[in-house]
């Protein structure tokens, strides 16, 4: 299952994209965790020292020239020994004796423009994110960058399940309902509504076009005190409620695979 997080900024599509992460690797999944997002924080959340953080693929002009090369570009990179090579292991939380475990791998923003070689840097990117999807048989978890514009083919192409994350307001659903309709026109249409910090789903929501499943997850004491003093948003007190509403989460997104 390849699970991709979208929605506006700071909704919490990193926060929830550690949680399910790290959900499916205590119950003894392999997982990667794919950062495509300049701000880079996902191995941060998922409790990763800052130092420890690999630079992103999309600033390693090294691996891109002689991946890619700066003329035409190959859609056949050669790719199949990058995820191991680059990645880092990310600790699992809390008593992992399940045998699973997260492997982070920081691209960076897949639709990234500007700069000598960005136009070869994606093609990196691209080739890289298309392996992980199609020939590997892991759990992904890919932390969008926000907003609607960088939802393109490359980011979503063999994505099985999108979470668009929205605070409770109005301005904040619209966005969410954009996104749902750009990647349902990509042919993403297993989505579910994750409304954050939100105690209950309201019976009905004013703005059209939203996935039709709807998940609330209430806002957490635990992580507004933790975010003072870490950026990790594992390992909280209130695991078993967050546990319980990722459980439910997930349960949503392979059914929708199957519908
Ligand atoms: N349910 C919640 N309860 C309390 N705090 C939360 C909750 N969800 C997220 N947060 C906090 O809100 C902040 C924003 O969350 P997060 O970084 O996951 O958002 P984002 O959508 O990834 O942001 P960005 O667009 O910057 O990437 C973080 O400090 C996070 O710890
Ligand atoms: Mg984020």
């Amino acid at each position: 299952m390849k699970i991709a997080f979208a929605g506006k900024g700071g909704v919490g599509k990193t926060t929830l994209a550690a949680w399910v992460g790290d959900y499916l690797a205590r119950k003894g999944a392999h997982v990667w965790m794919i950062d495509a997002d300049t701000a880079l924080s996902l191995g941060q959340a998922s409790g990763l020292p800052a130092a420890e953080l690999p630079a992103p693929l999309v600033t390693r002009e090294d691996l891109v020239r002689e991946r890619i090369g700066q003329g035409l570009i190959s859609i056949s990179a050669q790719v199949d020994d990058l995820p191991e090579s680059l990645a880092v292991g990310l600790p699992v939380s809390s008593g992992n004796d399940s045998g699973g475990g997260k492997r982070l791998l920081v691209m960076g923003t897949i639709a990234a423009a500007g700069g000598g070689c960005a136009c070869s840097a994606n093609a990196l990117l691209k080739a890289l994110l298309a392996h992980v999807f199609l020939e590997r048989d892991d759990y992904v978890m890919v932390d969008l960058e926000a907003g609607v514009e960088h939802l393109g083919r490359g980011a979503v192409e063999g994505v099985d399940g999108l979470v668009v994350v929205s605070e409770p307001s109005f301005r904040g659903l619209e966005t969410a309902a954009a996104i749902s309709e750009l990647a349902g026109q990509l042919g993403l249409d297993n989505q579910v509504l994750v409304l954050n910090r939100t105690a209950a789903v309201p019976e009905s929501l004013a703005v059209e076009g939203l996935p039709e499943r709807v998940i609330s997850f209430p806002p957490i004491q635990g992580l507004v005190e933790r975010q003072l003093a870490s950026p990790s948003v594992l390992g909280l007190p209130e695991q078993d409620e967050i546990d319980e509403r990722v459980g439910r989460l997930f349960a949503l997104l392979e059914e929708g695979r199957c519908r």
